[in-house]
């Protein structure tokens, strides 16, 4: 070939990586491998084959976990947590650093492994996944160092089972270990079945770190593991990443147990281009966003929207790149697509693909391998948005495309979808891109480039791609807790009844309000409410399924509270604070009358002031920059979640109310609150501040009625994007898992006291719950 021709042809001889050292690291182990528990590997038992997903060649042999071997790794880390939290920040640092350095060393092991183990690319594993590997654990044994002087409320929350999926194997399991050990956290972590060779190996690695016995324990083997892992009693954190429909049932597997949870699930992320982007760039940024890894990738851009007019010439020069994608032996150093995982993923996309019969299928014309699992890279253009290739997760190298006309049209489309992880948009204007960004449902948004990860910048989904974020200041909430013990919640119960008419109370029925207008319960049931003397004082609503749908109903009509300024909602929240201190006298009175003694007063002023405090926070609980080694900036920006649902505390009718109502506002959510059951009347009385504080109607609705019957249908509603409770009632559990319907957030006390009057009762905890970090990546410097 002459080099004219080469040129030309852009044709290139193979560059094959050695596999030596990879295979001599397996056969010093006996190519079979137990499980890495209290700092050493565990006899081999029964298990399985991993195996070489190019060409199908048995790597090793895998032990099956039992729960015995769960129990042992649990216990071990239990063991460890105490000494290793005590360890200090310092000392955390250094054995982090150690990890991160021996990470360095052995990276090119490292890389080829993960590509024999995996199928991806020997360009991406090398390039991509061991840096960031490495960069997590630097970044991280940073944190543990600044974890006392920056973080000193904030504790670990002690032993933290980790399940990770087999798409980044050694990624993955960098984003869960490094900030759960640095926090001062144990773990225990299960790796995906296909893909466990580099864990393994990590695990030899903390043994030369000093990582001190105990800290990481890794048990191998499939779901079944995964679910004794959720389920063992004495762990405190689930952090999950995989599939939706798994992630759901670890939501439900969870509830009431007292575990925190942070899951990454699937997406069907959007890829926008607007007909002024630079299109070759777009094009090429497609091969990062859907040929980046087979497309096995949760944040990938599968779902390609494309301004009308440029569609056919983008399409056009899209196709020319796909015919020239190099699909084979991912050790071959010059590949852009890898192999399939399994057998098993890539029927699953074929049959995925075949059982559509919309739109218009191009392949690209590429040679694939005889042997081994591989998918040529495939766009599918015109189809609706409805189809099912437009709306399920192929988790293959397959695009899907339509177009759109307008800005507004490709943001209707773009969030027309049940996840919301990430999404990507090009445009050479900024003003468009940067407009945009804030409207996409999107956990990330990375304008002019895509599948931008760093571990300064966190990474996460709205929606039913899953919460929690991993990376960045954020990432550490999902790995620690305020510091200080909590104590058990007294049941509040209402006040039993003598008869008689409490003196110069008007036998009347205070009314529901939703939509800023009051409401009579839609069921017509009221109940009396009686004094701490036993008279009775009012009769109050009870609210049913149809009052929480029409109050739900009210918050998703009043969506425009969200866009408002922050500035605009301090101004709300101090007009609220005023107009309640005006009434003071009256609600302490009544308070008084309702729990006896003289505390009415006190609880006044505190919601005042807690009125104040979040008026305060609206304008100033601010976002970041975070600095990215690209060209660029990432945003850290807090949003609202939505439309909240609340059960307020029952002892403290009037400061419980405002405790949550206060944050949810001042982040710009609208809310739906069930105020105390034992002592509605004086939050219900809450409705004659909101209407004349100016603030609009639907953003915040009360209700009142059983905790117990009103949880189940507050927590499964479809348009309720988190729900809290602060409730004595037992209602934690089936909060959490009714919330699984649409993975929403939620905050619960499962059954343990706030103290609503001093600094637990207020601040960034509050306003950290009531928002999301959004992360946009943008163009910055040269
Ligand atoms: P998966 O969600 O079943 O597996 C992920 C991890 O969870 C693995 O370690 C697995 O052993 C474990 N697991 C499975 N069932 C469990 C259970 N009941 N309790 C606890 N742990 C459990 O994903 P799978 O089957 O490997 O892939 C199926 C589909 O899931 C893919 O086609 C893709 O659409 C999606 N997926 C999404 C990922 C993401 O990053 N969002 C990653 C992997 C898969």
């Amino acid at each position: 070939m002459t080099v004219k021709e080469i040129f030309e042809s852009m044709e290139y001889g193979e560059a094959p990586e050695s596999a030596a050292e990879a295979f001599a690291w397996i056969t010093d182990n006996g190519a079979r491998f137990g499980h890495f528990i209290d700092g050493a590997f565990t006899e081999a038992g029964e298990g399985f084959l991993s195996r070489n997903p190019a060409n199908g060649e048995t790597l090793a042999t895998l032990t099956q976990g039992s729960a015995a071997d769960v129990d042992l790794a649990v216990q071990a880390a239990r063991k460890a947590q105490p000494k290793w939290e005590k360890l200090g920040g310092h000392g955390r640092a250094r054995v982090l650093y150690a990890i991160a350095r021996l990470l360095q060393k052995h990276s090119r092991l490292f890389a080829v492994l993960e590509t024999l183990d995996n199928g991806k690319p020997i360009r991406e594993s090398r390039d991509i996944d061991i840096p960031l590997v490495q960069r997590h654990f630097y970044y991280h044994a940073g944190m543990a160092q600044l974890m006392e002087s920056e973080l000193p409320d904030a504790e670990a929350l002690g032993v933290c089972g980790q399940i990770i999926p087999w798409n980044f194997p050694l990624l993955m399991l960098a984003w869960k270990v490094a900030p759960a050990i640095s926090m001062g956290n144990t773990v225990v972590l299960k790796p995906a079945e296909y893909t466990s060779l580099t864990a393994l190996l990590f695990a030899d690695i903390c043994r030369q770190a000093g990582v001190p016995k105990g800290v990481v324990n890794i048990v191998t083997g499939d779901g079944a593991v995964g679910e004794m892992i959720v389920k063992h009693t004495d762990i405190n954190k689930i952090a999950f990443t995989g599939s939706t429909e798994v992630g759901r049932k670890i939501r439900q597997a969870t509830a009431g147990s007292g575990k925190a949870l942070t899951l990454e699930l699937g997406g069907k992320s959007p890829y926008i281009v607007f007909d002024d982007a630079d299109l070759d760039s777009a094009v090429e940024g497609l091969v990062d966003a859907i040929w980046f890894n087979q497309g096995q990738v949760c944040c990938a851009g599968s779902r390609l929207l494309v301004q009308e007019g440029i569609a056919d010439t983008f399409y056009a020069k899209l196709k020319a790149r796909m015919a020239k994608l190099r699909v084979g032996s991912p050790m071959d150093k010059s590949i852009d697509v890898g192999a399939i995982v399994d057998p098993v993923q890539l029927k699953s996309i074929t049959d995925m693909i075949a059982a559509n019969d919309e739109g218009e299928l191009y392949a690209a014309p590429v040679e694939l391998p005889v042997e081994g699992s591989f998918y040529p890279p495939t766009l599918i253009t015109g189809l609706s948005p409805s189809a099912k290739l437009m709306q399920e997760e192929i988790f293959g190298p397959v695009l899907v495309a339509t177009t759109f006309r307008t800005p507004e049209e490709a943001v209707s489309l773009a969030n027309n979808t049940r996840y919301g992880l990430a999404a990507t948009v090009w445009s050479e204007n900024v003003n468009l891109a940067l407009s945009i960004a804030p409207k996409l449902a999107a956990g990330v948004v990375w304008v002019n480039a895509t599948n931008l990860f760093d571990a300064a910048a966190g990474f996460g989904g709205v929606r039913e791609s899953g919460f929690g974020r991993e990376g960045g200041w954020e990432g550490l909430k999902a790995y620690t807790r305020p510091k200080g013990k909590l104590k058990a919640l007294v049941n509040t119960a209402p006040n039993a009844g003598k008869g008689g008419l409490e003196s110069g109370a008007l036998d009347r029925t205070e009314k529901l309000y939703i939509g800023g207008k009051q409401a009579r319960p839609d069921g017509g049931y009221s109940r009396e409410i009686f004094a701490k003397n036993g008279k009775l004082v009012s009769q109050a609503p009870i609210a049913s399924r149809k009052d929480i749908r029409n109050a739900v109903e009210a918050a998703r009509g009043a969506a425009g509270w969200g866009k408002t300024t922050g500035a605009l909602r301090a101004q709300i929240l101090y007009f609220m604070a005023e107009n309640l201190e005006a009434r003071g006298a009256e609600f302490a009175r009544r308070i008084d009358a309702m729990k006896g003694g003289k505390s009415g007063a006190k609880e006044v002023e505190a919601s005042v002031k807690r009125l104040f405090s979040y008026a305060a926070w609206a304008d100033k609980y601010d976002g970041a920059v975070k600095g990215v080694p690209i060209r660029g900036v990432a945003l850290a920006m807090p949003e609202p979640l939505g439309v909240i649902g609340a059960f307020c505390d029952d002892a403290h009718p009037l400061l419980g109310l405002v405790s949550v109502m206060g944050p949810a506002l001042a982040m710009g959510n609208r809310a739906v609150l069930v105020v105390s059951e034992a002592y509605p009347l004086e939050a219900l009385d809450m409705m004659q501040i909101l209407e004349t504080s100016d603030v609009p109607a639907g953003v915040v609705n009360l209700l009142s009625g059983s905790h117990a019957e009103l949880a189940k249908p507050l927590a499964s509603h479809m348009d309720v994007d988190g729900v809290w409770s602060f409730s004595s009632s037992e209602t934690s559990g089936e909060i959490e898992r009714e919330s699984a319907t649409n993975l929403k957030r939620t905050w619960v006390n499962n059954g343990q006291a706030r103290d609503w009057f001093g600094a637990a009762g207020e601040g960034r905890a509050f306003l950290a719950q009531a928002s999301d970090v959004k992360t946009i990546w943008v163009p910055y410097g040269e």
